[in-house]
């Protein structure tokens, strides 16, 4: 194999093939699942120590204090309607049931970063699949790999959104059609919507960008004039590359929720990947 097809091969490889390739932290590397992911009520509440409990109350307290004014009013709302606990870890289970409610969606109780196959096929039938342990106190602020509080308090609360939760089925959807080249332009798509989306609205700019909303200095950062921000543009957004170890310097913002799901349809649409 010459030089140039090793290059061109390595950049169709995905993210979570390069992480399971890099191997750098056990945790960043996807896991295949060798069974169902347990849903709904069989979820089981795991053991956790009373200092797993302080985390999630550290946590939970720091970004509630901060969140009003920075994360757009339909993620606030999904807050409320969640109603989580204060000083003890949410369980799956209810978080399940208040999305039922909502939005018709379900979670599923998984052991840790998945590989985008198991993924992407959960989303595309409205599962969300969500880790169930907390990341250790030393981690408070920054942590490599998901966990509870990345997925239920940064995730959870915006699939409460009608239109929100559609788009997000949507993503998953065409991730399953995806080859070549199309799986990692909906890799950035993801990561510059789900993860890390801005919208204007009129009261300004705000975050609805999950991996923004679960970190205490991403929410602060992100909506500063030290970032970038630039129209939603799935065309430009598809082809932009960027740094899983850093916080970005590059964002995008919508305009409405209507235009991330019509425009990300159209797109998906145009390409074949729905
Ligand atoms: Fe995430």
């Amino acid at each position: 194999m010459s030089e140039d097809d090793k290059k061109k091969e390595n950049e169709e490889l995905s993210a979570y093939e390069k992480a399971a390739m890099s191997g750098d932290d056990p945790r960043c590397v996807p896991i295949t699942l060798d069974g169902p992911a347990p849903e709904g009520n069989d979820i089981v509440y795991p053991d956790y120590s009373a200092e797993e409990h302080e985390t999630w109350k550290i946590l939970y307290g720091r970004q509630r204090k901060l969140l009003p004014g920075s994360a757009c009013r339909e993620y606030l709302d999904g807050v409320e309607l969640m109603d989580f606990p204060e000083d003890k870890i949410p369980y799956l289970g209810d978080v399940g049931r208040v999305l039922e409610k909502t939005t018709n969606w379900q979670v599923a109780r998984v052991p840790g970063l998945l590989f985008e196959g198991d993924f992407f096929s959960r989303l595309a039938r409205r599962v969300f699949p969500s880790t169930d342990y907390i990341r250790p106190r030393n981690e408070l602020d920054y942590t490599p790999a998901p966990d509870l509080f990345h997925d239920i308090f940064g995730h959870t609360p915006m699939i409460t959104n009608p239109q929100f939760a559609d788009f997000y089925q949507k993503i998953g959807e065409a991730s399953m059609n995806a080859e070549g080249p199309f799986r990692r332009r909906l890799e950035r798509i993801y990561w510059f919507t789900v993860e890390f989306g801005l919208i204007d609205t009129s009261e300004g700019l705000r975050i609805y960008g999950n991996g923004i909303l679960s970190s205490y200095a991403e929410s602060q950062y992100s909506l500063t004039d030290k970032v970038e921000k630039r129209p939603f543009d799935l065309a430009v957004m598809s082809e932009q590359d960027y740094d899983v170890w850093h916080m970005q310097e590059l964002l995008f913002v919508i305009e409405s929720f209507e235009q991330l799901e019509q425009g990300f349809y159209d797109w998906a649409k145009s390409n074949s990947l729905l």
